[in-house]
């Protein structure tokens, strides 16, 4: 089993923040789209004997792309993969783009559904106009909440992106932009905080003093209150930035942190297939010009033991699942549960991480992780004070 990630790498316009491989000129697209076609082909035999059970289109903005290049892309895979009956097949939109005017009478989520795609992920980041302008979102307030009144009519699976943390947002604030998703019925919310990537407009509008420094108490108050309010509504916090209730965990997502194979295609795309990891050029014009030779614009990383230990406690103790300590003894041998064992003893003292009995875990009740939960053994995993330092902690526990 097995996932496709296709990079749609343009944007109307750049969000301060944003430091994910973008362009603001469409000029290139159609051979860009050629190119991401080509390479689907190019590359079959990388998933020989898999099955693909999630197609994710993520950017940039892929819902800058007409319902007839997306449907080209979505052939592109079933003639060149063996797909399953009915994948999951996520479109990454922004609001403004889910209302613009189609030329027919059929809605664009109407458009979307007949092409096969069934999860929407809509990019709200805040319901309020000011948090909207200060990150420089293409979008506005009322266009926030009309695209999920309309897009809730016709998908049923949505998530949406909200961000905390933002300089000035009291915690009332936040409180309100959580409700209204609530309100809208959403099922599944990503939440990440604002967080100050080198060489973006953020960063240099905060050397400058132009825009006031990210305030790390009141993230973390923001991100304890997510975790209340979304547990309250019964979403299940998965991963530590995705929340999710029963029934609606992002597949394509869940297979990244469970170690699965899966290709990214197109500029900056990353693809993992268990010993190696590969990345594109993260370069429009380089990419196409390499894919028209065909030649895959890929630098390769081949993965040691110790990294796939390291990569497995990073994502492991990001979510829900932990990391399972007789996984961590079979896969890579008793000195690296000792290691384990040894490195945590210092974050369960401080109550940071916790082992636990996996099995007595409600959340393994949840449709799509049962069969992939670990098996009934003891597990590591992030208390909630755990959670807002998990990076760190992880680190502390790799080997170098
Ligand atoms: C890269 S965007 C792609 C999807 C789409 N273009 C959009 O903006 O919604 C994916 C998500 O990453 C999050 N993101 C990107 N950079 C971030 C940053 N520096 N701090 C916090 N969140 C960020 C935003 O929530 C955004 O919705
Ligand atoms: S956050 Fe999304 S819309 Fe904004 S620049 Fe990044 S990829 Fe583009």
């Amino acid at each position: 089993m097995s996932a496709i990630y296709i990079h749609i790498p343009f944007c109307k316009q750049a969000c301060y923040y944003c430091d994910f491989h973008f362009s603001t000129s469409l000029k290139k697209k159609d051979e860009l789209i050629n190119a991401l076609i080509n390479e689907l082909e190019l590359r079959k035999e990388e998933l020989q004997n898999q099955t693909i059970e999630t197609i994710y289109f993520g950017g940039g903005t892929p819902s800058l792309l007409t319902n007839e290049e997306l449907e080209l892309l979505i052939e592109a895979v079933y003639n060149n993969y063996q797909v399953i009956h009915n994948p999951e097949i996520t479109l990454e939109a922004n609001p403004d783009d889910l209302l613009s005017v189609r030329a027919e009478s059929r809605t664009i989520f109407e458009d979307y559904r007949s092409i096969g795609i069934n999860r929407l992920s809509i990019g709200i980041q805040s319901f309020f106009e000011d948090d909207l302008q200060s990150m420089n979102r293409a979008h506005n307030a009322n266009e926030a909440r009309t695209c999920l009144e309309e897009a809730t009519h016709h998908f049923d699976n949505i998530t949406i992106d909200l961000i905390y943390g933002i300089p000035n947002m009291s915690l009332e604030k936040w409180h309100k932009n959580l409700q209204i998703a609530f309100n809208f019925g959403i099922n599944h919310i990503s939440s990440y905080a604002l967080t100050v990537e080198p060489k973006t407009a953020l960063d240099s509008f905060i050397k400058k003093g132009t825009y006031p420094p990210i305030d790390e108490e009141l993230a973390l108050e923001h991100f304890n209150h997510l975790i209340t309010e979304t547990e309250k509504q019964g979403f299940v916090q998965y991963e530590i930035s995705n929340f999710g209730k029963p029934g609606y965990f992002s597949k394509h997502n869940t297979s990244y942190w469970q170690g699965k194979p899966y290709l990214g295609i197109g500029p900056s795309a990353h693809s993992f297939n268990k010993n190696q990891r590969s990345w594109n050029v993260a370069n429009n014009t380089k990419y196409i010009k390499s894919i028209q030779q065909n030649e895959l614009p890929s630098t390769v990383e081949t993965l040691t033991k110790k990294d796939r230990f390291n990569e497995y406690i990073m994502t492991g103790l990001r979510t829900v699942w932990g990391v399972s300590i007789t996984k961590i003894e079979e896969d890579f041998g008793p000195e690296f549960k000792e290691h384990l064992l040894t490195a945590s003893k210092e974050f369960i003292n401080q109550k940071l991480l916790v082992i636990v009995n996996e099995v007595k875990q409600s959340h393994s009740l949840e449709k799509i992780t049962s069969s992939q939960a670990p098996r009934n053994d003891e597990t590591v995993k992030a208390t909630q004070k755990g959670k807002f330092l998990i990076d760190g902690i992880s680190s502390s526990l790799f080997l170098l």
